[in-house]
């Protein structure tokens, strides 16, 4: 393969390897354009959109005839028969929706992630689609910014998981079989942590932060074979991500061995002026091509500018051909020299066959997280209820953002589900309205309230300054109580949202997030006892935006916590410092009781391992999750004050125990040291397990060191 790259390379134009450089945007009326690009082996990607919010809009009149032309012209016409390659938005589904993301961390189930992704790659195949922008791996704990939907949420560990899940179900073990795609790891780096909340503004990470937070997600990612990965709108610390050839390629390519290729983001590279680092378009192309930015998404930049660019000697060749080498490698890794059509005849029963239905069901079930619950959850079958609040019938907030190909009408609602298993007689679908909080009725006294927000608040661009609940809402959760009603809130929302001002009305509470196509079945599932929720957060719940950023794995504060709680007076030390819902945190029908610790130093593995026993003492079968966190208490910078470094997601029947063992190797105890280097400091580290980061059962001080 390496040969037939360095064989093509050198039969290349200049105006040809820049076209091998550059994605152009797509849309109905550019099939000429398009296909005259690529009969002129100039076309080296498509984005199957042409705005940046490609993952919220569908592709019509983008057929799969269409694509094949256009294909057709660069293979068979062009000089040198180099395939084009289709690049989509496809998040969290392309057909069959699955939960957003950040759910989808909630299961802390590494195969049912994998699954999901694999799934949306076999569907979105069918469309023609080659190369999606996902996984989204921007560590994040500022529910403000919309796109914190997209993300695994705020700890290390679980972005590493989800990293290595979805690269795994997106691309499979070969890219070039059928129904796999390349991924695309992203935004790299720092974007998860812009200031506020805001999209698009600056991150202020110092690269002890940067490395120790953001960067394990993306080295996980890149173990795991990624394709691509695109570079983020964000500066870090002055330094745009897309013009930082520390980030891009001593960091990325250099240090972490990537060798897939980097795209920009949309319109990233000509977005450099606006972010001061350039004047001019020919500027901000060559930062970026010498930063190490290999193929330039939509602006067109890269055409435009790197011919005289070279020419002036401002970019030498072989940065022109090390970029060429690196999008070429991904194409023969696709198979797409071997395969550049795709089939035009597939049927409609292909998509969303029932298998994958059943998947996104799953997936959605094992998602949600009960935060609440007085007993009255589960309820018995055929219990006469009502279900209100303004999202009882609600659907395109079920899809979520960046829904590629979903359709609204294709979602269960909570309604909907709730009919199908508890029976229609017995359910009473009465949505409030704004002006009619209370809708009171006799029918039933329960009444399940559908809360939380619309899908147009989440996602790219849609920062918000306040995460309570909206409108009416409380009024609404408040009237049931008041009415004398049982009151189980479902929450169906894309991100942490304050929600302390109705935990005193509700008997449950039950997160279901914007969970997908079978969103309001599995909910349903759940509230009558077919499922025992199982889901544990993966993103802290503040108890007001106030609190933001609040996250479990904080830098250590002891004194300042010590402070606060003897001398400040006025200010009550719970509303200062601990959450409304922690990380780790998900309750279950079944009580889980954990015994028998025992911590041993294994010298032949050279690892600690922590062993325990847990034993389901409830009347529900289910899955408890298991979590080790760890806290190293001397070092030589200041460490968290716990992180998450092992869990084990269980299935117990009822009155089943189980021994767990968790293992804690180097490089779990390893962490960068500010000046770029993994280190291992032996000494003490608290050892700590738990069924929250909260809710711990098991903690022990251990000396620790490994053979060299
Ligand atoms: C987003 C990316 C996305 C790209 C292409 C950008 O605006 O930030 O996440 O992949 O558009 O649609």
């Amino acid at each position: 393969m390496e040969r037939k790259i360095e064989k093509l390379i050198s039969e290349m134009t200049l105006d040809e390897k820049l076209g091998q450089l550059t994605q152009e945007v797509t849309n109905v009326s550019s099939i000429d354009k398009l296909s005259k690009l690529a009969e002129q082996g100039m076309l080296g990607s498509c984005l199957l959109t042409d705005t940046p919010w490609a993952g919220s809009v569908t592709m019509e009149g983008i057929s799969v005839s269409y694509l094949n032309k256009i294909q057709r012209a660069a293979v068979e016409k062009s000089r040198l028969g180099i395939p084009v390659m289709y690049g989509c938005d496809i998040i969290h589904g392309s057909k069959t929706i699955f939960p957003i993301p950040l759910a989808q961390a909630a299961t802390w189930d590494y195969d049912l992630i994998r699954d999901a992704a694999s799934v949306m790659s076999e569907e979105a195949s069918y469309d023609s689609i080659h190369w999606t922008f996902a996984p989204m791996l921007d560590i994040c704990c500022d529910p403000r910014w919309g796109r914190i939907i997209e993300t695994p949420g705020e700890d290390p560990l679980i972005g590493q998981m989800f990293a290595k899940a979805s690269v795994e179900g997106i691309q499979g073990k070969d890219m070039s079989e059928k129904g796999k795609l390349a991924a695309c790891a992203k935004h790299y780096i720092g974007y998860g942590a812009s200031s506020g909340g805001r999209d698009k503004d600056g991150t202020e990470w110092s690269d002890y932060s940067l490395r120790n937070r953001a960067l394990p997600a993306f080295k996980a990612a890149i173990d795991e074979n990624v394709a691509t990965v695109m570079s983020a709108f964000n500066e870090i610390s002055g330094q745009p991500a897309t013009s930082s050839k520390y980030h891009l390629t001593d960091l990325l390519k250099g240090e972490l061995g990537f060798d897939g290729f980097v795209v920009s983001d949309f319109d990233a590279v000509k977005r450099l002026t606006c972010q001061g680092v350039s004047d001019n378009d020919e500027t901000s192309a060559v930062l970026a091509i010498n930063a190490g930015v290999d193929m330039d998404m939509a602006d067109g930049l890269y055409k435009n500018n790197l011919k005289s660019a070279v020419e002036k000697g401002l970019v030498s060749m072989s940065v022109i051909d090390e970029a060429v080498r690196r999008v070429l490698r991904i194409k023969f890794r696709m198979g797409l020299f071997d395969n550049p059509y795709a089939d035009e005849n597939v049927s409609p029963e292909e998509y969303m066959k029932k298998e994958y239905l059943e998947k996104a069901k799953q997936v959605s079930m094992h998602a949600m997280v009960l935060l609440q619950n007085n007993g009255v959850l589960p309820l018995a079958k055929g219990t006469k209820v009502s279900v209100k609040g303004p999202m009882a019938e609600e659907k395109p907030a079920l899809l979520g953002s960046w829904h590629a190909e979903g359709q609204a009408d294709d979602v269960v609602s909570l309604g909907e589900g709730i009919q199908k298993i508890n029976g229609e007689e017995n359910t009473f679908v009465h949505p409030c309205t704004q002006e009619d909080m209370y809708c009171n009725d006799d029918f039933s006294n329960v009444y399940i309230v559908a809360v939380g927000e619309s899908e147009k608040v989440t996602g790219e661009g849609c920062t918000i300054s306040n995460i309570e609940l909206s409108g009416r809402q409380v009024d609404c959760i408040r009237a049931a109580k008041e009415l004398g009603k049982k009151v189980v809130a479902v929450i169906f929302a894309g991100r942490p949202l304050a929600i302390t001002s109705i935990v005193p009305y509700c008997d449950a509470i039950l997160w279901a997030w914007h969970g997908g196509t079978m969103c309001g079945e599995a909910a349903a599932e759940i509230i009558f006892g077919d499922f025992n929720p199982s889901g544990k957060l993966p993103v802290t719940i503040p108890r007001s935006t106030g609190q933001i950023p609040i996250c479990y794995n904080h830098q250590r504060n002891e004194y300042v916590k010590a402070w606060y709680s003897t001398h400040h007076r006025y200010v009550s030390k719970d509303s200062l410092s601990t959450p409304l819902f922690e990380f780790g945190f998900g309750l279950s029908y079944s009580d889980y009781q954990y015994s028998n610790f025992e911590y041993r130093f294994n010298s032949a593995c050279q690892q600690a391992e922590i062993s325990f026993d847990v034993t389901n003492s409830g009347d529900h079968e289910g899955y408890e999750i298991a979590q080790c966190y760890i806290c190293d208490i001397v070092a030589s910078m200041s460490r968290p004050v716990k992180e998450l470094k092992a869990f084990e997601k269980i299935h117990l029947k009822k009155g089943e125990t189980k021994k767990v063992t968790l293992t804690l190797s180097k490089d779990d105890l390893s962490f960068y040291d500010g000046r770029g280097n993994f280190v291992f400091e032996e000494g003490e580290f608290r050892i700590e397990i738990g069924k929250s980061s909260s809710n711990i059962c098991f903690e022990t001080t251990e000396y620790i060191s490994f053979e060299s």
